[in-house]
């Protein structure tokens, strides 16, 4: 089985789809919730996010190299996580993958990964 980061097309495929993601957050009326948590200016969170997936995916350990150990519930705990705002980070996600994962099963398999992230990100 190929790693979810051969399959994402690597650090262009995965930079494409976090992009893609925060635009969509950007612009989704069912996501002005979660716009609202995050800075005016969306590079800095983009980049994070690409790092940590590209890890996590199976590439080169970027977030870690660059800001340490993700302890993702840890920082998301200064933000109102409810089922609201997980599922608002979820549309934007599954949109995403919607448009830029053509095949089925690894974008069912991916999507599943993300949905239980944020359900453990869930923290009110
Ligand atoms: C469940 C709903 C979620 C909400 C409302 C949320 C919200 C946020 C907010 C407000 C930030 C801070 C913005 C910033 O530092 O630029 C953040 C950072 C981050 N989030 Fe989320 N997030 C959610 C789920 C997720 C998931 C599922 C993942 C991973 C798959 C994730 C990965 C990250 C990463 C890597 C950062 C940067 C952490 C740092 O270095 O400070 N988030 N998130």
């Amino acid at each position: 089985m190929n790693k979810a980061y051969d399959l994402l097309g690597k650090e262009p495929g995965i930079r494409a789809l976090v992009d893609r993601f925060y635009d969509l957050m950007d612009t989704r009326a069912d996501a002005v919730i979660i716009r609202a948590m995050h800075p005016d200016d969306l590079s800095d969170s983009k980049d994070k996010l690409f790092w940590f997936l590209v890890g996590r995916f199976g590439g080169p350990p970027m977030y870690e190299e660059r800001v340490g150990h993700p302890r993702l519930r840890a920082r998301h705990m200064p933000f109102a996580v409810d089922s609201a705002a997980a599922a608002a980070w979820m549309a934007c996600m599954n949109q995403a993958l919607d448009e830029q994962v053509a095949d089925d099963a690894v974008r069912q398999a991916i999507s599943g990964f993300f949905g239980q992230i944020a359900e453990f990100m869930k923290n009110r």
